[in-house]
């Protein structure tokens, strides 16, 4: 019998890996009962009227069911909850605000209960000596960075998803955004987790230490983990510089290999450059339909290059050199004031809108040297025209750090065949199949084509050590 309170992991259990013997319907109503007295009645949710829209994901792709939605407030509840879970054979699906892109934060089997850690909401006082700030996992991403604003500073991430992404997902997810070529992904801005463990053990080093080399860096560990091997409940993150003068350039280029290479000569000759976006002409265009205006600039285009610089002093005159020594430019369009710089940011935030009012797509987001980039969007369009021939295909993303994301509305999204066009295509040319979204369910399939049997077994030993009843996130990264 499995007794209810925290029991530390065995080596049997090490050795085996799968739900203690109580799981099913029995075991969900005596999860139920346990997390009604760690949580509160009402935090507790299982009407499916309620339950509903925390088993869909964004893209609308990925849909389960949920005996439950469970909502903490506190680390303390959610380690009893993962007591809980396992010793009642139960699987938690973690969750923040829903906006994952790889079907991870949702369950998929109709038994795995979600765990939302919207609740878990505070923020501390910022730390302006040291540039840092704990912060829950279910703080918002617009919430922190209003927070660091009102203190004069900072957070460096940002993302389309900032309204509803929460610390916790961006930590699970290492997500990355429209900084990542100046500040790094989310993982640079960890200082320190707190999280609850598999084994519901709870592990906590928020003290700020900048330097650590105590041993493994569990919160690293954790970041790009997918809920996997355990809950983030808080987390020390580090702050940066304000920097008030922001000009924002959209770019009219004849093709993407031109951006490409604009976007690299910018990074070098502007000291402050903090966004470079490439937007597929085509793909621009129809953003152009679905917002019901001509682009800005260029309306034909070939690709357009969406640069951003920030700092302490006004930019736009560097910028506007080293635009200008670039033969290749067709045209700009310029924006200093805030609301003529969110005008043009709304062409390249616009392309997941976009792309999801045509139907339901199939998303990748990979990465590539820069050298393979043109070639990349060049093939992958001609194949796929091929395979699909009604199908609309997007090219846009982060490609100063070499980030593309590439959206198909048509096919079938279970066609499998999609996935290895792309996939193939990209490890062929020296990439990766994730670049910032992560695995989560649509890619699992594809872990091996990327990473090595080793790698996959060094993973796979990671999750039996830290979640030893495989109840975190069970269908999600590992295939
Ligand atoms: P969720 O979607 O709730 O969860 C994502 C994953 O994290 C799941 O595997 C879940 O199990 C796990 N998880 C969530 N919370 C926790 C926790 N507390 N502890 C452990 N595991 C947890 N991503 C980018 O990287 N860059 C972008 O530019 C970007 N732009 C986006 C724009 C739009 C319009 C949308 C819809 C999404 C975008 N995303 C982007 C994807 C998404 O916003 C990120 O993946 C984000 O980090 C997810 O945060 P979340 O709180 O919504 O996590
Ligand atoms: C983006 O860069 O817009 C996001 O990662 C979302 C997406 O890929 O659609
Ligand atoms: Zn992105």
């Amino acid at each position: 019998m499995w007794l209810c309170g925290h029991t530390p992991h065995t080596d049997n259990q090490l050795m085996g890996w799968g739900l203690p013997e109580v799981s099913g319907d029995a075991g969900v109503d005596r999860f139920l009962a346990a997390a009604r007295a760690a949580v509160g009645e009402s935090e507790v949710l299982t009407d499916p009227d309620l339950t509903a829209g925390y088993a869909v994901d964004w893209t609308r792709r990925w849909r389960g069911s949920t005996p439950a939605v469970v909502r903490p407030a506190t680390t303390d509840q959610v380690a009893a909850l993962v007591d809980a879970a396992r010793c009642h054979g139960v699987a938690l699906v973690p969750q923040g605000g829903n906006t994952g892109l790889v079907g991870g934060s949702v369950p998929g089997t109709g038994a795995e209960v979600v765990l939302s850690l919207r609740r878990l909401d505070e923020l501390g006082p910022v730390d302006a000596l040291a540039g840092q700030v704990t912060a829950g996992a279910g703080v918002t991403l617009a919430a922190l960075q209003a927070h660091a604003a009102a203190a004069g500073l900072a957070f460096a991430i940002d993302t389309g998803a900032r309204d509803s992404a929460t610390v916790g997902g961006m930590i699970a997810t290492n997500a990355g955004g429209v900084h990542v070529v100046r500040y790094g992904p989310m993982r640079a801005q960890v200082v320190g987790v707190e999280a609850v463990l598999g084994t519901g053990d709870v592990v906590s080093r928020l003290g700020g230490l900048v330097k650590d080399n105590t041993g493994y860096d569990l919160g690293q560990l954790l970041c790009g983990s997918e809920g996997t091997l355990g809950v983030v409940t808080r987390a020390r993150l580090r702050l940066v510089a304000d920097e008030p003068q922001v000009v924002v350039a959209l770019l009219g280029l004849p093709g993407v290999g031109e951006a490409v290479a604009l976007a690299s000569e910018l990074r070098h000759e502007v000291d402050q450059v903090r966004a470079l976006e490439v937007m597929e002409g085509d793909s621009l265009r129809v953003v152009a339909t679905f917002l019901g205006g001509a682009p800005p600039v260029a309306a034909d285009a070939g690709a357009y290059l969406l640069v951003e610089a920030a700092g302490r002093v006004d930019q736009t005159a560097a910028l506007a050199d080293a635009i200008g020594r670039h033969a290749a430019l067709a045209a700009a369009a310029v924006g200093i004031e805030r609301i003529d710089r969110e005008r043009l940011w709304r062409w390249r935030e616009a392309h997941p809108e976009a792309a999801a009012a045509l139907g339901v797509v199939l998303k990748f987001d990979v990465t590539l040297p820069a050298a393979a980039i043109a070639e990349f969007c060049a093939v992958a369009a001609e194949r796929l025209a091929a395979g699909w021939p009604g199908a609309t295909t997007l090219f846009y993303g982060h490609v100063g750090d070499g980030n593309i994301h590439v959206n198909v509305v048509g096919p079938d999204p279970d066609d499998n065949a999609v996935d290895d066009v792309v996939l193939d295509l990209v490890v062929g040319l020296g990439g990766a199949i994730s670049a910032e979204h992560g695995i989560g369910v649509a890619k699992k399939a594809w872990l091996g084509c990327d990473r090595s049997a080793a790698e996959v077994a060094a993973m796979r030993a990671i999750k039996h050590a830290l979640d030893p009843d495989g109840i975190l996130n069970p269908g999600v990264l590992l295939p």
